[in-house]
């Protein structure tokens, strides 16, 4: 299985979500059984997304992009995984903008995977080379099992950047992830994937898949995406 996320950050607000939708679905993709597109949305579109995708019948599987690193209780402003549980199947955690701009910690991220394993959420937990290893140790520590999470390796200079790495060396950073993880769970590359370079992406031994920043945000761009992988 091939995986496509895209990641609308703190973008598109419901209106505009649900026109995003109506666009996607008159491009009239062809979508392959083995590619999985999934899309992680701002909390405040979800409910309404889904209901449309349902309407649209469109195979595209929603995604959250954080979750409370506590569980229910007085937490004034935070969405816990229970909250989730009801919306979606996967939730983006530890991404570096979270990491940078609100100080998330690797023991946070993993208090995080934690509550989403408990709530059947699948965690897609992003990664860089100055924290991966401490971050999976943070995984273990927590008495977490590895194989039921995504990780995605996404290099800082490449996020928004329009300048991915190269292929090979995703490709090396992504069996170091493998062999921290016991080669039990998906592994994919993020970092300005375009159109242009998926393939070389994903035709790496140990990349599964990408996750998609800027261009997710443009219907003709994902779309142009999933058509490579299919
Ligand atoms: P980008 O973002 O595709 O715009 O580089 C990737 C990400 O931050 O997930």
């Amino acid at each position: 299985m091939k995986y496509v996320i895209g990641n609308w950050k703190s973008n598109q607000n419901i209106t505009e979500s649900l026109i995003w939708l109506d666009s996607i679905s008159a491009l009239r993709l062809k979508y392959s059984p083995d590619t999985s597109v999934i899309l992680c949305l701002p909390f405040t579109d979800i409910a309404a997304f889904n209901q449309h995708l349902s309407d649209l019948a469109l195979p595209i599987i929603t995604a959250s992009q954080n979750v409370s690193h506590l569980p229910p209780g007085k937490h004034t402003g935070e969405i816990t995984a229970n909250m989730l549980a009801e919306l979606v199947n996967y939730c983006l955690v530890g991404h570096s903008e979270r990491r940078h701009e609100f100080k998330e910690t690797s023991e946070v991220v993993a208090q995080k995977v934690r509550l989403l394993l408990e709530n059947s959420i699948t965690p897609i937990v992003c990664l860089d080379t100055p924290y991966m290893d401490e971050q999976i140790k943070a995984l273990f520590n927590a008495d977490i099992d590895v194989s039921r999470c995504f990780f995605v390796y996404e290099p800082i200079s490449a996020i928004g950047t329009g300048k991915p790495i190269d292929p090979v060396d995703a490709n090396h950073v992504a069996g170091q992830i493998a062999f921290l993880t016991d080669n039990s769970a998906p592994i994919l590359y993020g970092g300005s994937v375009s159109q242009d370079n998926v393939t070389s992406f994903v035709s790496q031994s140990k990349i599964d898949g990408v996750l998609v920043g800027t261009d997710s945000l443009e219907p003709t761009l994902f779309a142009g995406i999933i058509n490579s992988l299919s």
